[in-house]
């Protein structure tokens, strides 16, 4: 596919594919925008991996229905939690991850004014402190989804806890599977810091998509590429 054909592709997924129908479509057209103002990094995911998150969590309850407890670490401004908090099952919650104080304080205001304060609880932490920590707090196979979308060089220490944490059926998704400013097949990128990066996302890769791992995993290839997998 040539980059014009990719660029058309993903503005028409985000056109197609990125909407929901209630208010709070409106809220988050304008939140990526507003956040950026506000001086967090333009790094959230798109609309239409919004829309597959939720779709995904509305499904990965243990009866089939939305997750009852979810996990995503990296919050930035709240916009994938919000997607991720439209999926829940009803009195279900997601617990989001964030060190950055800015973000965080951004992003909690965004799940105030959309009313999701209920099902969305903000931990101030890092990745593997907080996931360790709710081993402690919850016990092992308590959790029915986690998203990872935070450090990429920790996304296997991220994953191994997760694979304590989830319960046989849960689901792991993993945001930039395929890129970021580095891209998973191109050779050695000359700049350390995006070549460790895509090193560790590709020890990832091939981890979590190992026959005979604790996950059985996909990798759906649409903007950076999104690993869904199930625990077994
Ligand atoms: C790619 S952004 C997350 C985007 C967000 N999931 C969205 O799509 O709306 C990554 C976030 O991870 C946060 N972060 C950095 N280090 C972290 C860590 N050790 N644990 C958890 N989050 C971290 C960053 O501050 C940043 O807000």
């Amino acid at each position: 596919m040539t980059p014009e054909r990719w660029r058309a592709t993903c503005d028409y997924l985000g056109a197609v594919f990125g909407r929901f129908a209630d208010p709070l479509d409106g809220q988050l057209e304008t939140l990526h925008a507003r956040a950026v103002s506000a001086g967090l990094p333009d790094i959230a995911v798109s609309a239409d991996v919004g829309r597959l998150l939720m779709l995904l969590v509305s499904m990965s309850g243990s009866d089939g229905g939305g997750a009852r407890r979810a996990v995503e670490l990296g919050t930035l401004g709240g916009y994938s939690a919000l997607w991720i908090a439209r999926g829940l099952a009803p009195g279900g919650r997601l617990m989001t991850v964030e060190p950055e104080e800015l973000h965080a304080q951004f992003a909690q205001r965004e799940f105030e004014r959309a009313g999701m304060t209920d099902r969305v609880e903000l931990r101030r932490g890092r990745g593997v402190e907080t996931l360790s920590s709710f081993l402690d707090e919850y016990g092992e196979g308590s959790f029915d989804f986690v998203f990872l979308d935070a450090v990429k060089r920790e996304y296997s220490a991220y994953a191994v806890l997760a694979a304590r944490l989830l319960r046989a059926g849960g689901l792991l998704v993993a945001d930039n599977c395929l890129g970021a400013r580095w891209w998973i097949t191109d050779a050695p990128d000359p700049d350390p810091s995006a070549e460790s990066d895509r090193a560790a996302v590709d020890a990832f890769n091939r981890w979590i998509g190992s026959p005979s791992g604790p996950f059985l995993a996909a990798c759906v290839a649409n903007r950076e590429g999104l690993v869904v997998a199930r625990r077994r």
